[in-house]
C-alpha cells in the first residue's frame, strides 16, 4: 500500500471557477474526491492538500519525508519561477511528480519553463483532471 500526497498550489482552489475553458468547471474538491476513490480503489491513499502560499508548499514538501511515498505537484504559476520550491523538491528523497492540468507548451510562452522538472521524477501535462489520476498510476504500476 502507498500513501501519496497531491499538493496543489496557488489559484487551483478556484478550479471549476476560473477560465473553465482551460481547466475545467469541476471543482478542486470534486477532483480530490475523484483522485481519492481512484487511489482507494487500487488499494493505496491518497490524501490531497491545496495552499496559496509557496512557503508552505515547501513546508508540506519537506514534511512529506518519511510519511508519503510520493507527491503529486500542481505548483500552479510558482512551477515557472519558484527555486524556493524546486530546492524543497531535492532536499527531499520522496519523489515528486509534476503535473498541470493545461498544455502549458499549448498556452503563453512564460509557462513553457517549469523550474521543478529537472529536479522530479517526471511530468504529466494536458489532460485536465486525468492529469492527476495518469500521475498516481505512475506510482502504483
Ligand atoms: C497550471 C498551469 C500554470 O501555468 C498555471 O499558472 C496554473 C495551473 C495547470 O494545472 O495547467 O495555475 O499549473
Amino acid at each position: 500500500m502507498m500513501k501519496i500526497l497531491i499538493l496543489n498550489g496557488v489559484n487551483l482552489n478556484l478550479t471549476g471557477k476560473r477560465e473553465t475553458a482551460v481547466y475545467g468547471a469541476e471543482s478542486l474538491a470534486s477532483i480530490e474526491q475523484e483522485i481519492t476513490a481512484f487511489a482507494e480503489e487500487r488499494g493505496h491513499i491518497a490524501e490531497c492538500r491545496q495552499t496559496n502560499l509557496e512557503g508552505e508548499l515547501c513546508t508540506a514538501i519537506q514534511e512529506a519525508e518519511g510519511v508519503y511515498d510520493g507527491i503529486i505537484l500542481n505548483a500552479g504559476a510558482y512551477s515557472h519561477y519558484s527555486y524556493a520550491i524546486r530546492d524543497a523538491i531535492a532536499a527531499v528523497s520522496v519523489p515528486v511528480v509534476e503535473v498541470h492540468m493545461s498544455n502549458v507548451y499549448a498556452r503563453e510562452e512564460f509557462r513553457r519553463t517549469s523550474v521543478l522538472t529537472e529536479v522530479c521524477r517526471g511530468e504529466v501535462l494536458g489532460f485536465g483532471k486525468k492529469s492527476y489520476l495518469l500521475a498516481l498510476e505512475s506510482f502504483f504500476l
